[in-house]
């Protein structure tokens, strides 16, 4: 029943078009969030100088590099299998393979990874990208190559990164790093280091080469985007000690989508993910002010019990996010808003449980992802705390949450039938090679009949019915942004 974040997207390999002079061949795997998707586009672009092109044929592999996910258990028990799997695939068929871990579980693990998972010739945390063609002559002379330094001032922000498996039409852009928050059930403070924003000129030249490239649409992306803050460099935690020129000509989240906004007044502008303690009316105002922005919110709180918000450390209570909702819809009437949502953290009660719902009750979210709490090694609540919620109520109450979830998606895709909603046109439907899928601007997925629309279109269309997470209509022309 557990949900995770892009799913479909889980394990996926990427490739991107072969350079001729480039004879070795890299395999690259991506786990997790979609910062780990975007970091892998970074990588391949540094090894495409190294001589590499991507292939998705693991056997004929000279590196395979897995791009990790810690958030839960679950997450790293999957990799392990992986590197089972090319493990046999080394001792089988290319016993000249070489393999690295990269991402959040070669930071957490560090040189455990090498001596646990025998395979591992290579080690990097995501901060470290830059050292790999160092990191590669260290294993080619035989020794065993660590880099999980974590870093102040690496955002990347130099980097074109090549686009790998995507449609062309829809990018990530990475404009935060790391997370301050010490939430105390979550890992990737420590995996992902201190927060550091990257220069805004360096984000707009970015999206500007995506518009040039027939991009449509581009998610700005960060644990937390809207803390946001450049100032010419360093961590978000050391702007109290810049300079009062600094300060004073510093980029704020509201800021930089308006300059997102108004570099690409065609492109379809999304942002993930907000914090609600993070999140200023001034980013609302932005968003109602720009068509091109879309109406949706990714905004996690967790749990609906303040008592167990304080015991995570998020900086809210029930009270505040429940405002926060009311502010959102007061500026834009018609915003979709999703939600992340942790099950059987420790201590939670019944009654804790109860708040959860009646929270969701009063939100109404348009979708969500929900998880069973995980303990993370090393985290504040795994010292202080004791997974105390039995294994059997954490499924209860996930399968409650997910229940009164598919209820409210039902309810907001079934207050769509029969009226007109913008999509943009993404891929083909993964159940007929006849019709188009995309997304509204809030992000529900739609899909409607081909006829002569095209990859990549802005396309009006009229909802004739719908299932519990999917709108099903018919295009009646295209949109005002085409
Ligand atoms: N701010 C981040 C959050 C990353 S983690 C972002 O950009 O999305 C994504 C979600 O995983 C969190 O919102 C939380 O709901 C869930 N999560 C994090 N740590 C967890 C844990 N220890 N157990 C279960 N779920 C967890
Ligand atoms: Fe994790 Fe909380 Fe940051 S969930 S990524 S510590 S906002």
């Amino acid at each position: 029943m557990e949900k995770v974040l892009d799913e479909a997207k889980q394990g996926n390999t990427l490739v991107l078009e072969a350079k001729e002079a480039n004879s070795k061949k890299l395999y690259i795997e991506s786990y997790g969030c979609s910062m780990n998707f975007s970091d892998s586009e970074i990588v391949a672009s540094i090894l495409v100088d190294q001589g590499y092109n991507t292939t998705n044929l693991l056997e004929d592999a000279d590196l395979v590099l897995v791009n990790t996910c810690s958030i839960r258990d679950k997450a790293e028990q999957t990799i392990r299998k992986r590197l089972e799997k090319y493990n046999a695939v080394k001792r089988e068929n290319n016993p000249n393979m070489k393999v690295g871990v990269l991402g959040c579980m070669a930071e957490r693990l560090k040189e455990k990874l090498l001596e646990e998972e025998k395979i591992v010739d290579l080690v990097v945390g995501p901060d470290a990208y830059k050292d790999i063609p160092n990191l590669l002559k260290e294993v080619e002379e035989g020794r065993e190559a660590v880099n999980v330094i974590l870093s102040k001032d690496e955002t990347y922000g130099d980097i074109s990164p090549v686009r790998l498996g995507g449609n062309g039409i829809t990018a990530f852009v990475s404009i935060t790093r790391g997370c301050d928050n010490m939430c105390t059930f979550c890992v990737v403070p420590f995996t992902r280091g201190r927060e550091r924003s990257r220069d805004p000129h360096s984000i707009i030249a970015e999206i500007n080469d995506l518009g040039e490239k027939g991009y449509k649409e581009i998610t700005l992306l960060g644990q937390n985007v809207d803390s946001y803050l450049w100032y010419g460099g360093g961590l978000k935690k050391d702007f109290k000690n810049a300079s009062p020129m600094q300060q004073a000509i510093a980029t704020t989240f509201a800021q930089l989508l308006e300059m997102a906004t108004l570099a690409q007044p065609k492109m379809r502008i999304r942002f993930s993910t907000s914090n609600p303690q993070d999140m200023t009316e001034d980013v609302l105002h932005v968003m109602a002010k720009y068509d091109n922005i879309c109406n949706h919110i990714h905004l996690p709180v967790q749990s609906g019990s303040t008592r167990i918000l304080k015991e995570m450390n998020r900086q809210h209570t029930r009270e505040e996010y429940l405002e926060l909702i009311d502010k959102v819809r007061s500026i834009i009437p018609d915003c979709g808003i999703s939600q992340d949502m942790i099950i059987g953290f420790p201590t939670e009660t019944e009654e804790d449980h109860q708040d959860t719902l009646s929270l969701m009750e009063l939100v109404k979210y348009d979708f969500g992802f929900m998880f069973k709490y995980s303990e993370r090694p090393g985290t504040l609540a795994a010292r202080k705390l004791e997974d105390d919620v039995p294994e059997e109520i954490k499924k209860r109450r996930l399968m409650e949450i997910v229940d009164l979830q598919q209820k409210h998606s039902a309810y907001h895709t079934h207050k769509t039938v029969g009226k007109i909603v913008e999509v943009l046109i993404e891929k083909e439907s993964k159940k007929s090679d006849k019709e188009w899928s995309g997304r509204t601007p809030q992000n529900t997925v739609a899909v409607f009949p081909k006829e002569n629309y095209k990859l990549g279109d802005f396309v009006l269309v009229e909802i004739t019915e719908c299932t519990t997470a999917t709108l099903i209509g018919k295009a009646v022309g295209y949109s005002e942004n085409h």
